[in-house]
């Protein structure tokens, strides 16, 4: 997403839950007095924890939070793709497309999903119910090709396996 600087810093700053906001304290305590602003990844965590992406307003609160200019959040919030900067659906497949899991069919798999939800990379299915992005190294490259979906690892994926993920993940969105 291209942030629209500087009317991005005039967006008001969306409210978190209180649950969010005492989790980002308990974040910020770990550090030491005046370094609370390395909190800012954990802290961007747990603010699309809650709402499911990380929007202008968003990051505008998490500026407020840390005290710290709305563009060192947009900085940090563009640059890991982890980060979802648009609405998502209710599934994000995030598939490694990087060497080692390329060499091993990343590309045929990203195409499968593609044709399988009838949607491009970054786009969302028409029901809400997946997202398709594809990403960088996640860490698990003898066990490409591999996806991560809420923090879980899909390894070694094949057709089948992809159906029967899909079909799990479908019917756990319920
Ligand atoms: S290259 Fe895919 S997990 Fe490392």
């Amino acid at each position: 997403m291209k942030i629209d600087f500087p009317q991005a810093v005039n967006e008001a700053p969306i409210e978190l839950s209180s649950h969010t906001m005492t989790e980002i304290q308990r974040v910020m305590d770990l550090f030491p007095k005046g370094k609370q602003k390395s909190a800012i990844l954990s802290i961007l965590h747990l603010v699309q924890d809650e709402l499911g992406w990380v929007s202008v307003g968003a990051m505008n609160r998490v500026a407020l939070i840390l005290d710290i200019q709305p563009i060192e959040v947009y900085e940090v919030a563009t640059f890991y793709t982890m980060f979802h900067l648009n609405a998502v659906g209710k599934n994000v497949l995030e598939v490694c497309r990087t060497g080692p899991c390329q060499l091993v069919g990343s590309d045929d798999l990203i195409d499968y999903i593609e044709e399988k939800l009838e949607i491009k990379v970054g786009e969302t299915t028409k029901d809400g119910m997946f997202t398709l992005k594809t990403v960088e190294c996640l860490g698990a490259c003898g066990y490409g090709p591999m996806l991560m979906c809420k923090y879980q690892f899909y390894e070694r994926l094949t057709k089948e396996k992809v159906n029967e993920m899909l079909d799990a993940m479908r019917e756990a969105s319920k």
